[in-house]
């Protein structure tokens, strides 16, 4: 089918950088992001994205080789710089040739990104403005993904509507994904046209009949609307940490307390505050763990992207896939009842006006 052929078109610089089939990254999520769902996703023609965010040394080496057996296709590797282990991650990634790591949670440094480079395997970063977006550019990182704040899990501060117009949009001839609330092939069709390469997609993932988070974790994200999924709140300037967007429970609440408590431990001189920002994140990581596991939907950690008012069904990665496929295929056709807007009204020297 012609569309077909331009979205194809579209997505081949993206597809080249993954060497996948398509130009839609899995997002790491982590408790989530195991070797069952990733390998799906690769399988599929996408590319997943393995989290090491709750792992050691040997449990990624085990996850790599557990994903290797389950699918020949590339996925890569999410390390958070933040993690005391990065350089261990790092080395088992190299040691088990993973073709692509995606660096979250900082901005790596030059020798960090010459260090996975001398491995052989391509860098994937954020960046939360145009000048770190260049500079991570001039140091060798080899895509950008720019994340916007109505993303799941740790997100920053602007939408990925801003964040396309201040950096994707000067910077055409760099390779960038966009993540952040996107889902719909229209969408997607969209961003390729604008000169992204492709996309990240986290939270439906999280809700597909591949994904092996507990059946409670998944009802709570297929029942909740946009609103539900909030940022958690800083309490104070001093203490700067990473806002996460998570369904709002009883577990919101006790992030708050935790982050008092912590706070009044910084500002006694009792904990540093990379200590303190660890401890909170470890927090994350256990009250994730309760709910995507346990099934603890009320006091853990329901992360999620305010996409989750539009995934309302468990469906299989490929019927996700299909979906969105053909949504970009109609939209690109013209046949999408929001292009055919134009053709029903008419300009007169009041405004609008609707013509049957
Ligand atoms: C439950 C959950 C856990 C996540 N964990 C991580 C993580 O460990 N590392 C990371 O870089 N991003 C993480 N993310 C972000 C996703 O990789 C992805 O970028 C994001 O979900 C995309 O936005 P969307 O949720 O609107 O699709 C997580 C997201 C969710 C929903």
């Amino acid at each position: 089918m012609k569309e077909y052929e331009k979205i194809k078109k579209l997505m081949a610089r993206g597809c080249e950088i993954l060497g996948s089939d398509y130009a839609l990254i899995g997002g790491a999520m982590t408790w989530i992001s195991e070797s069952n769902l990733v390998s799906a996703m690769s399988n599929a023609g996408m590319f997943g994205v393995l989290a090491s965010g709750a792992m050691n040394g040997d449990q990624l080496k085990e996850e790599i080789t557990l994903t290797k057996s389950k699918t020949n296709r590339n996925f890569g590797v999410n390390i958070i710089l933040m993690n005391p282990r990065l350089h261990d991650l790092l080395d088992v990634c190299g040691e088990k040739k993973v073709s692509h790591l995606v660096l979250a949670g900082g901005i790596p440094d030059r020798d960090l990104l010459k260090k996975i480079s001398a491995y052989g395997m391509k860098a994937f970063s954020f960046a939360p403005s145009l000048s770190v977006a260049k500079r991570l550019f001039k140091y060798g990182i080899d895509a950008l993904i720019l994340e916007g704040n109505e993303a799941g899990g740790h997100i920053g501060p602007v939408s990925t509507l801003v964040l396309i117009q201040e950096i994707m949009l000067n910077m055409r001839e760099y390779p960038i994904f966009i993540a952040g609330g996107i889902l719909r092939g229209e969408i997607f069709s969209c961003l390729l046209q604008l000169g992204a390469v492709g996309c990240q997609l986290g939270t439906v993932f999280a809700c597909a009949q591949e994904s092996l988070a507990h059946k409670t974790f998944k009802k709570a994200l297929l029942r909740a609307s946009a609103r539900d999924a909030v940022a958690s709140i800083q309490i104070d300037k001093k203490f700067p940490v990473t806002p996460v967007r998570t369904l709002e429970n009883h577990g919101t609440n006790e992030f708050l307390k935790k982050q008092m408590e912590i706070f009044q431990k910084f500002e006694a001189n009792e904990i540093s505050l990379e200590e303190g920002r660890l401890s909170l994140e470890h927090f994350w990581s256990g009250a994730l763990k309760r709910a995507v596991l346990d099934g603890d939907v009320a006091r853990g950690s329901v992360m999620s992207g305010q996409i989750v008012g539009i995934v309302n069904e468990e469906k299989t990665i490929a019927d996700i896939l299909d979906v969105i496929f053909a949504e970009a295929e109609k939209f690109l056709a013209g046949l999408d009842d929001s292009t055919a807007n134009g053709d029903k009204y008419a300009a007169t020297d009041s405004g609008l006006i609707a013509v049957s």
